[in-house]
C-alpha cells in the first residue's frame, strides 16, 4: 500500500505493457470524492498534474489507476537536507551533506537542495495556472504537500483531485 486518505486507499500496482502504476480504491464513504476526482482528470492533461490511466467503475471496485509517482509526497520530503526514501516513499533523513545520500543500505535519492524546491514550486504554480486558466476553469481547494507527488528527479505534481471544483463563474475559492 502506497498510502491512504479520505477517498480511500492507495496501492501500487504492475499493469502488463505499461509498468508500475498506483491504484486508489475508494472505500464506501470516498466514493463521491473519487468520482468527482476521476471527471475532473478527464478535463485536465498537463505534464505536472498527476495523469490518470484509466478507471474501473464496478458494482464491487471503484478505482483510478494512475502514473506511479516514485518519490512519494512532497510532506516526506520537507525539511530533509538530504535524504534516502524507504520502499514505502517515507524519508529518512542523514547528514551526508549536499549531493545523492545514502544510508543504512537504502536507495540513494537526490536530496531536495533549494534550486529544486525552486523548480517544484515553479512547476506546480504552472499546474495551478493552468487548472485556473481551463474552460471551465478547475479549482483544487486542496493544495497542500501530503497532495503534492514527486518522481525520481524530484519533479513535483499535483495530485488528489477529491475535491476539486469545475467552475465557470468568479470563484474566489483557491
Ligand atoms: N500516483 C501516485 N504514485 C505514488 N503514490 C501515490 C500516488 N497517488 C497517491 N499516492 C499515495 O497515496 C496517498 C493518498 O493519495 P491521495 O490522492 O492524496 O488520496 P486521498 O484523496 O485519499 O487523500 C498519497 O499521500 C500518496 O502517499
Ligand atoms: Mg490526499
Amino acid at each position: 500500500m502506497l498510502g491512504a486518505g479520505a477517498c480511500g486507499k492507495v496501492f501500487a500496482g504492475e499493469l502488463p505493457g505499461v509498468g508500475r502504476v498506483a491504484v486508489k480504491i475508494a472505500s464506501a464513504a470516498g466514493m463521491r470524492a473519487l468520482a468527482n476526482e476521476a471527471a475532473v482528470l478527464q478535463h485536465i492533461r498537463h505534464p505536472s498534474v498527476v495523469k490518470a490511466l484509466g478507471s474501473c467503475w464496478t458494482e464491487q471496485c471503484k478505482a483510478i489507476v494512475y502514473e506511479y509517482l516514485q518519490s512519494g509526497t512532497l510532506d516526506k520530503h520537507l525539511g530533509v537536507v538530504s535524504s534516502t526514501i524507504d520502499s514505502s516513499g517515507r524519508a529518512a533523513s542523514s547528514d551526508a551533506g549536499l549531493g545523492h545520500a545514502k544510508s543504512h543500505g537504502k536507495a540513494a535519492r537526490p536530496c531536495f537542495n533549494w534550486q529544486m524546491r525552486v523548480r517544484a514550486a515553479y512547476q506546480l504554480a504552472c499546474a495551478l495556472a493552468h487548472l485556473h486558466n481551463s474552460v471551465p476553469h478547475v479549482l483544487h481547494r486542496d493544495v497542500k504537500p501530503g497532495n503534492i507527488l514527486l518522481d525520481t528527479e524530484l519533479n513535483a505534481y499535483l495530485g488528489d483531485m477529491g475535491i476539486a471544483k469545475v467552475s465557470s463563474g468568479n470563484s474566489q475559492h483557491t
